[in-house]
């Protein structure tokens, strides 16, 4: 949903986003979240990598019929404990749907990222699709920090998928405020990077099918 006055949440009358959440960017990974699961869930083997304190996902796809497993190296009642790179040694079973929100950004080096990617790749069914969002001019990897397209896809194109879809998130804000809370070292880079009349950070769907 690259602009925003073409989401469902937005609210034309009062020029503003409807959607729940505490951050303008949680307010899209809600209503990315909503969109999944209005798709069949019943009885679906569903993973979520990183979950975090997040409950968000786990309680929409319950509600759905879905059966969720999550892993998280810090697990808080959750059922595994581990990183992404060991999904593969850790589960028996094939997933229809993994779900990574908001964690791939924390996968430091770019051969981590593509190491996990691998490990995800090979606990999906075939034809089952990985749900990947991060943000994009925030922090954590330099790859989503200054959005290097090139280095993503190579990436993910560590294993052999049947499609790669990529939507963007809050990336056309108007018009509601931009969202630019930068660490000081970037603030100068983005606002030559950025084709966004004011940089303003965005979110970056990507999805996966097997
Ligand atoms: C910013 S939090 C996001 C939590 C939640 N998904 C959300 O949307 O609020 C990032 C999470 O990723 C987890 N994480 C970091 N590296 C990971 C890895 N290699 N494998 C699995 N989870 C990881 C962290 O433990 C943390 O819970």
């Amino acid at each position: 949903m690259s602009d925003c006055i073409d989401c469902n949440s937005y609210d034309e009358e009062n020029s503003c986003c409807t959607s729940n959440g505490k951050s303008p960017i949680r307010k899209c990974i809600n209503e990315i979240i909503r969109n999944y699961c209005t798709q069949d869930l019943n009885n679906k083997n569903i993973l979520e990598i990183g979950y975090g304190r997040n409950r968000y996902f786990r309680k929409n796809v319950k509600e759905e019929g879905g059966r969720w497993f999550g892993l998280d190296p810090h697990t808080c009642g959750a059922t595994h404990k581990g990183v992404a790179k060991d999904a593969g040694e850790i589960f028996d079973e094939l997933f229809d749907i993994i779900y990574a929100g908001q964690t791939m950004e924390h996968w430091r080096s770019d051969e981590k990222v593509a190491e996990n990617i691998k490990s995800l790749h090979s606990v999906l069914k075939d034809g089952g699709w990985l749900y990947i969002n991060v943000p994009i001019y925030s922090h954590g990897n330099k790859m989503f920090v200054l959005y290097d397209e090139k280095k993503i896809l190579e990436c993910l194109n560590i294993c052999s998928w049947e499609k790669i879809e990529f939507e963007r998130w809050r990336y056309n804000y108007a018009s509601l405020a931009p969202f630019n809370p930068f660490r000081k070292k970037f603030a100068k880079k983005l606002s030559v990077i950025s084709s966004q009349e004011t940089p303003s950070i965005w979110v970056l769907e990507i999805r996966l099918k097997k």
